[in-house]
């Protein structure tokens, strides 16, 4: 395992590498516990470092087996190998080949980084740092190479073959094995290396890209699962016709390959031809998977793919660069999804995803900018903020571009940067040379960290018929940034009118207004809008714009009206917001000091009018039936948070629209509960999620006729959308049915490790003072497995990131449980050990006894023997400032 070597890791000391590497060939003996491999490293002094320099390659874990130079095998005295580190003192000057011998053990790879083995499949994962788990290399981003894989292996256990590129060689071999040979043409790092041996099934279909040629299209799946591909692939011809679609951009090799594998550490990789995913985001069928699953494996896909323009073709100069592949590839992700399905319902989505999860994030003591500058552990930096506010950041730059400077500005990026490795900088500069603008304030958001707060009051002058406007901005400190300077908002607005119509408008002031956005650049700015002939209600931020918290002057009244009116989609959704959320704040005030909830009828009425406009969409609806989540009513509230409080407000909310709108709410039920054949598509999964959210309001309140629906639509339902819904629901109610339906879901499914996944959160997620001791029981049921990431995230994960109350009981028994639980997995897979440590970045806002039960167990494992150098890390940012 890792631990803290030669860290911590700065932007600010980059350099070149002294020694490139132009051509990489692999011959690998597939073998249980002795893979051998063999590496010839073509070698060159880099002509931009300076001058001979000694040659140190990274290694983890390693053991060399034999290294010779340009033939000549080399002296012991000329080299120093240990598992992490292969030096050369004094390397010939000029180019030079390497050929290095290590053998590795992939069955004894707990990690699952390097080479490892998932049901008996030889797989490899190195994003950011595993390529040099198998052999010793400059393993960073900057140093890109043309790779020749050779594998070789068991004929009979191991048929399958396959690297990244193309294929050029196939042979059997004395002893019953066999061989393949891939050569890649395009130049890569380390981390898009990939290569997979094993007895898979295959999938196949063809695609004819915008040039006309021909590429074939592979899903590798273990045996057996063959039939549930075929959403995958259907979302993958999509994508590739999408990117040439949006973005001109086609794909560049004969072939592309998808392996689905049962252990990762992650979602999926985008290795160069060859992705390998987590099965969950490959394996679909109306019966095993829900609407929300096929819409993840549609926009998982998507990623991946799309990444082989932002991410392979183009890749990143160093690690601190991340987000110039992630959150550029999540940006256009979200643009396929908008694209294939309902724009403003994705915006709403992700919108939710960034507050619940990134807003979060960027609150507590693990917040860092969307380009970190320091970091201990790599690994750690995949997070909501590099993707999430990096997807949001690279939406500003088009809003404040428009739609076709921001294309150009993506045209050049693509043609000037093609085949290198970049920065954010260099990024950033091809939207400012196609606009003439000046993006060094805009700079900042990757900068920063924290999100900005914004004000925006209004007042209207009936006698000269103007509407001021009074902008503030500001930003929190976060760790090791005490000092802010102001951000470049784009803020799109409007002015409504009693019709709904927006004002046009005249404005003046020294705030810039272009296309309908003011774009905000000093701390505090005014607009003074002319010839506003009736009082208008302030429409701002639309469609998200900037990833802001927004604070304004809307009265209830503004809210009603402009969850009506709106002509932005997006802000009728969130004005239902903002009213639950300032009422879910009162009453979470009014439950700690023991009074009265209070109960609001203008957010019942303007929900009424919701459900009563037939022009909406379903999934907008479900959207507005949806309070905002407890972690981000935590958020808000922003310090002595108590999460029963929380949780108590938010399910008299949820109460009380069940009481005013129960009969609207039986009429969709009714309305939508109509059989159809099942079709994953958007618009019938949005009428599921209608119908399924008025399922649960229906039964909030526990009495017999709303479970008593809930289970026969669990019994009877034909997918397993509407199974799960039932189930969902029932798990919330301490109804002997909820028990039934448990043990039943289980018998239908226990062979199915990713159904039973869904069966281990609905239990993990039971906001109930028994769960705890549920889980840990679950822990030693047989369908869990300590070393399966998705078993580990279902039941454990879920139990610390879902689950408000019980993580954060106020004994801190769900805290030590979770420490333990780091604690054991930080030797066998110190990556997802960290992840779950995660669930701890929100502890300085708790309450003070939580807050202290809290900080314990985070000094328990901060403490740990031979802790990780992931688990270090979150352990001690967690603990750090204050
Ligand atoms: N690069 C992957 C993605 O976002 C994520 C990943 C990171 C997977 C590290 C594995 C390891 O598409
Ligand atoms: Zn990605």
């Amino acid at each position: 395992m890792r631990t803290d070597h030669a860290r911590p890791v700065r932007l600010a000391d980059y350099r070149p590498s002294d020694w490139l590497i132009d051509k990489v060939d692999l011959d690998i003996a597939l073998h249980p516990s002795a893979t051998k491999v063999r590496a010839r490293l073509s070698m060159r002094p880099n002509p931009a470092a300076d001058g001979p320099a000694p040659l140190r390659l990274d290694g983890d874990e390693l053991s060399l087996s034999s290294i010779s130079i340009d033939g000549a095998s080399l002296p012991s005295e000329a080299y120093a190998a240990t598992p992490d580190n292969l030096t050369i003192a004094q390397p010939p000057h000029g180019a030079f080949q390497l050929e290095l011998e290590t053998t590795i053990n992939p069955s004894a790879n707990t990690q699952l980084m390097g080479l490892y083995r998932s049901n008996g499949t030889y797989c490899t994962q190195c994003e950011a740092e595993g390529f040099r788990r198998i052999t010793y290399f400059l393993d960073r981003p900057d140093v890109m190479a043309v790779y020749t894989t050779r594998i070789e292996a068991d004929r009979a256990d191991v048929p399958v073959l396959l690297a990244n590129g193309n294929l050029v060689e196939t042979g059997t071999l004395p002893g019953e094995k066999h061989f393949a040979v891939w050569h890649d043409p395009h130049p890569k790092p380390a981390y898009l290396f990939a290569l997979v041996g094993g007895n898979l099934g295959c999938v196949d279909d063809s695609f004819t890209t915008m040039s006309g040629r021909k590429v074939a299209l592979k899903i590798y799946v273990e045996r057996g699962k063959e039939d549930r591909c075929a959403y995958a692939m259907d979302s993958l011809k999509r994508s590739l016709r999408w990117d040439e679609e949006a973005f001109g951009r086609e794909y560049d090799l004969d072939i592309f390959m998808i392996v689905a594998v049962s252990d990762f550490n992650m979602g999926a990789m985008e290795n160069k031809g060859l992705n390998v995913f987590n099965d969950k985001y490959v394996l679909a069928s109306s019966d095993t998977a829900t609407d929300g699953d096929f819409a993840s494996i549609e926009a998982i896909i998507a990623h991946e793919y799309f990444h082989n323009w932002t991410g392979n073709r183009i890749t990143c100069r160093d690690w601190f660069q991340l987000c110039l592949k992630e959150g550029l590839t999540v940006f256009r992700d979200q643009e396929f999804t908008s694209d294939q399905r309902s724009r403003p319902v994705k915006r709403i989505s992700d919108v939710r995803l960034l507050r619940g999860h990134q807003f979060v994030e960027d609150a507590g003591p693990l917040a860092h900018p969307v380009r970190p500058e320091i970091y201990h552990e790599i690994n750690n930096f995949y997070t909501a903020t590099v993707y999430e506010k990096g997807a949001e950041v690279v939406r500003m730059i088009k809003t404040l571009l428009g739609s076709d400077a921001f294309r150009k500005g993506m045209d050049l990026y693509f043609e000037r940067h093609d085949g290198e490795a970049a920065t954010i900088e260099q990024f950033v500069q091809c939207f400012a040379d196609v606009s003439g603008k000046d993006f060094t304030q805009f700079m900042r958001w990757y900068s920063q960290a924290g999100t900005p707060e914004v004000t925006a009051n209004g007042k209207y002058d009936a006698a000269t018929k103007t509407y001021r406007l009074d902008l503030t901005q500001s930003l929190a400190p976060t760790p090791g940034q005490k000092i802010k300077e102001p951000m470049v908002i784009p803020l799109a607005l409007g002015l409504v009118g009693r019709d709904g119509k927006d004002a046009t408008l005249h404005a003046k002031g020294n705030t810039r207004i272009e296309h309908g956005v003011a774009i905000l650049s000093s701390p505090s700015a005014s607009i003074e809008f002319s010839g506003i002939s009736e009082e208008p209600v302030l429409s701002i931020n639309r469609a998200f714009s900037a990833p802001i918290r927004l604070v304004t002057n809307l009265s209830a009244a503004d809210l009603q009206h402009l969850a009506a009116h709106d002509s932005d989609p997006f802000n009728r959704w969130q004005a239902l917001q903002t009213f639950a959320l300032r009422i879910l704040i009162a009453n979470v005030t009014a439950l700690r000091a023991g009074k009265n909830t209070n109960s609001d009828n203008g957010l019942m009425d303007a929900l009424a009018a919701i459900l009563a406009d037939k022009t909406l969409e379903p999934a907008f609806v479900a959207q507005a039936l949806t309070p905002p989540s407890e972690a981000d009513i935590a958020r808000e509230i922003g310090s002595d948070v108590d999460p029963d409080a929380i949780f108590a407000a938010r399910g008299h909310l949820r109460r009380k629209i069940s009481e005013c709108l129960g009969a609207e709410l039986l009429a969709l039920y009714e309305r939508f509960a109509v059989r159809e054949p099942y079709s994953p598509d958007s618009v019938s999964a949005g009428r599921r999620a209608l119908k399924n959210v008025c399922l649960d309001l229906l039964a909030v309140n526990g009495q017999a006729d709303g479970i008593a629906r809930v289970f026969e639509q669990y019994k009877s339902a034909d997918n397993m959308t509407d199974r799960l819904a039932g189930l969902a629901t029932l798990s919330f109610h301490d109804k002997p049915l909820r028990g039934t339906a448990f043990e039943d879901f289980y018998q239908r499914y226990s062979s199915d490790p990713l159904i039973v996944d869904k069966w281990l959160m609905l239990q993990a997620a039971i906001p109930d003072p028994i769960t705890l001791d549920r889980v840990v029981a679950l822990t030693a049921h047989p369908a869990f497995a300590v070393t399966n990431p998705n078993r580990v995230r279902s039941l454990i994960g879920t139990f610390a990131q879902g689950n408000p109350t019980q993580f954060n009981r106020a004994d801190g028994a769900g805290y030590e449980f979770v420490a333990d639980y780091v604690l054991k997995l930080n030797g066998t897979n110190p990556q997802v050990a960290a992840r779950l440590m995660t669930a701890f970045k929100s502890w300085r806002a708790l309450e003070s006894t939580r807050q202290a039960h809290a900080e314990k167990a985070i000094r328990r494992v901060a403490a740990g023997e031979n802790l990780s150098a992931d688990v270090k890390d979150i352990a001690e940012r967690a603990l750090a400032g204050g």
